[in-house]
């Protein structure tokens, strides 16, 4: 999730990101792998969220290589990607114009196709390309989906080993939990609810609360639950999403850092010397020997070589990349492979299909009272912050993401829209949340305090792809977002306005309020105009999903079963988000990390080798 994707938030705080942060190197020279052909147990293709995890895991008892594109990014990208509330204000790269900055060291620079049902746009999509993927460049907010949906999810693969109360092992397997601290975070009102239950004596993830509380934030909650959206006591690890929690993250508590796979898990297997990694590292095509994949053809600054796989190769490249390598390599719609002259291993039409974009806007009013860019931008306090931060890894730069709510959408609203989206909503399971409301801040152009709410749709109804445009897999995959071309997702988006509108009318929100709203603002009114505005100004918040979607054998999206093993080849597995079979509400990260887990244990008990 990200709180904004306001480039002009970016912008004025970019000074502040600072200068080149001393970091050591993590693994031992010796892990680093030496360009030139190699055999190992498991290559995994792609050292991001997922491909660490996995890797880590399976170097407990293999010798393991991962081929990854970029390198560290608290070398190439400093303290922005380190600091928590840079993680708001200091990725410039999550900037989604066409006039994004480029940072080709750490973003694969990706700009979709125009999007019809979006005004045309084209929208830079930023992913990370740095060991980490994109846990480096992420909000870091921890938030798992609801049992409902992976219900949902098992039911459509065929496997009730997909229900919440059978994964709950693996997410806890990854997470060491640090409770919140209540001194630090100094907010009567903000206390983190959770359930004990859902966290257990796992490692090597850290999972924490903000050590510092935004005080716009604590306004912004209040508001949402004096419309009805009450504290869940369960907070969002236990498989509800409905009322409102202060958001546990992906934070290193006591130096309040950002925790990604690469400080997570690619530590823990510091030392190991089974796992090698292959960074700057480009893989550019799976080998086949008939249908059993064989080996990974890598390209390391301009030397190729194979990587052999004696076991199993593993991709996790990401939403976009994954489904861009089956198809370079053979595995895909069998037209677009002969469209591309590649010969084809596996006719497998689904690969690249039912790509899931979750889309939001935002309402903003400026406000009275103060946030954390509002304490650093100033040269009277920001010394003092620095100091809390510093020695105490505390005060605002310790602070990302702080409240978000989840709800079905009232009657009163819900009478408001299309009978086809009442009907398409009508068909998700009883206790799904419809809308995600999250509270954040920022300042304006000008230095002035904003509050802004975000409405996200929780179910992404419309269809994006993924394919190629060459055989060459360092030509950028072809990205259709799909945006709005299932009219329900707008007109939730219409309502999740109305909502909101009814959250800054309540009494904390207008205690704070400061003059008329300014996003969309009032001149934006009928239903026709909402809808408008939320064409024009939807975004990301960079959860897609699904472009090689879990499924039983023989239905039309079905890429891998639900041991990830790619369907009509050998020796193959896909692990990482595009093999979730559904846009699940609540953010990914969270699954990510937990799918990982539960197919590296698969791999070890010897499951599934094909
Ligand atoms: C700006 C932003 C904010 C987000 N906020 C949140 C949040 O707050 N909470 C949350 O839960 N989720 C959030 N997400 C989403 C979450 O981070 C992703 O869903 C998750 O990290 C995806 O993991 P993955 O393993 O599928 O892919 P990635 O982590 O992206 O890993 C893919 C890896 O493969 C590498 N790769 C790709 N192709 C090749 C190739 N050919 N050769 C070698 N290497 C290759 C890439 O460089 C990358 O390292 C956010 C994402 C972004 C971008
Ligand atoms: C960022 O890194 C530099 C160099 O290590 C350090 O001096 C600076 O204080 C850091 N900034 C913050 C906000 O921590
Ligand atoms: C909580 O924060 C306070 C203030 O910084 C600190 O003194 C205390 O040691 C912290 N408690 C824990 C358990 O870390
Ligand atoms: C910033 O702009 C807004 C809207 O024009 C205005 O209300 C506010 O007073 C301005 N703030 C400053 C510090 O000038
Ligand atoms: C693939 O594209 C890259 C980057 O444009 C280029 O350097 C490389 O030669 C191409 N590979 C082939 C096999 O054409």
């Amino acid at each position: 999730m990200m709180i904004l994707s306001l480039s002009v938030a970016v912008a004025f705080v970019g000074a502040l990101v600072p200068c080149s942060l001393a970091v050591p190197l993590r693994i031992r020279a010796d892990q680093v792998g030496t360009p030139g052909d190699a055999t190992f147990d498991y290559v995994v293709i792609g050292g991001g969220t997922a491909g660490l995890t996995i890797a880590a895991r399976l170097s407990e008892f293999a010798s393991v290589a991962v081929i990854e594109a970029g390198g560290y990014y608290q070398t190439d990208y400093g303290n922005a990607s380190v600091v928590p509330l840079l993680s708001l204000t200091g990725i410039d790269v999550i900037d989604p114009s066409e006039t994004f900055p480029h940072r080709p060291e750490i973003d694969w620079e990706l700009v979709t196709q125009p999007q019809t049902n979006a005004g045309g746009r084209k929208v830079h999509y930023a992913q990370g390309k740095t060991l980490g993927g994109s846990s480096a460049l992420n909000t870091m907010s921890y938030v798992r989906s609801s049992a409902s949906a992976y219900q949902r999810w098992a039911d459509l693969v065929g496997d009730n080993s997909y229900t919440f109360d059978n994964l709950l092992p693996y997410f806890k397997k990854s997470v060491r939990l640090t409770p919140p601290n209540l001194t630090k975070r100094n907010a009567v009102n903000a206390t983190p609810e959770y359930d004990t239950n859902s966290f257990g004596a796992g490692s090597p993830l850290d999972v924490s609360w903000n050590n510092w509380v935004d005080p716009t934030i604590t306004w912004l909650a209040k508001s949402l639950q004096s419309i009805g959206l009450a504290i869940n006591p369960k907070g969002w690890s236990s498989g509800q999403l409905n009322g409102g929690s202060w958001v546990p993250s992906t934070i290193d508590p006591a130096h309040a850092t950002r925790e990604s796979s690469q400080t997570s898990f690619l530590d823990y297997a510091a030392g190991n010397t089974r796992l090698v990694v292959y960074p700057h590292s480009m893989a550019s095509k799976i080998l086949f020997k008939g249908t059993t994949a064989t080996g990974v053809s890598v390209n390391t600054a301009g030397t190729t070589y194979t990587l052999s796989a004696s076991k199993e190769i593993i991709v996790s490249a990401g939403v976009f990349h994954s489904p861009q390598l089956l198809m370079v390599s053979g595995v895909g719609p069998k037209a677009t492979l002969e469209s591309k002259s590649i010969a084809v291993v596996a006719d497998l039409p689904g690969v690249g299909q039912n790509l899931r974009d979750p889309v939001s806007v935002n309402v903003a009013h400026f406000v009275s009272t103060t946030n954390a860019q509002g304490v650093v931008a100033n040269p009277v306090t920001q010394p003092e912050a620095l100091r809390q931060y510093q020695e105490d890894a505390a005060g605002p730069y310790s602070s990302a993401a702080g409240y978000i709510s989840y709800e079905r959408l009232t009657n009163e609203l819900r009478s408001t829209l299309l009978d086809t989206t009442r009907a398409a909503l009508a068909k998700l399971p009883s206790d799904s949340p419809e809308v995600q409301f999250i509270a954040g801040t920022f300042l304006w152009t000008n230095g002035s305090a904003m509050g802004s709410m975000s409405a996200t749709i929780c179910n992404t109804f419309s269809r994006g792809s993924v394919t190629i445009s060459s055989s060459n897999a360092s030509d950028a995959p072809v990205i259709d977002l799909g945006w709005f071309s299932d009219p329900a997702d707008g007109d939730v988006l219409v309502a999740g306005i109305k909502r909101l509108r009814q959250a800054w009318a309540s009494d904390p929100a207008q205690s704070i309020s400061l003059g008329a709203e300014v996003i969309p603002g009032d001149s934006v009114s009928t239903d026709e105009q909402l809808l408008a505005f939320v064409k024009a100004n939807a975004n990301m918040i960079w959860h897609p999903s699904s472009t090689c979607s879990m499924g039983k054998q023989g239905d039309a999206d079905a890429v891998v079963d639900s041991q990830a093993r790619v369907f009509g080849v050998q020796r193959l597995r896909v692990v990482d988000i595009s093999i979730f079979p559904l846009s699940i509400p609540g953010h990914p990260q969270a699954s990510v990390y937990m799918v990982a887990e539960k197919i590296a244990d698969i791999i070890k008990k010897g499951g599934g080798v094909q």
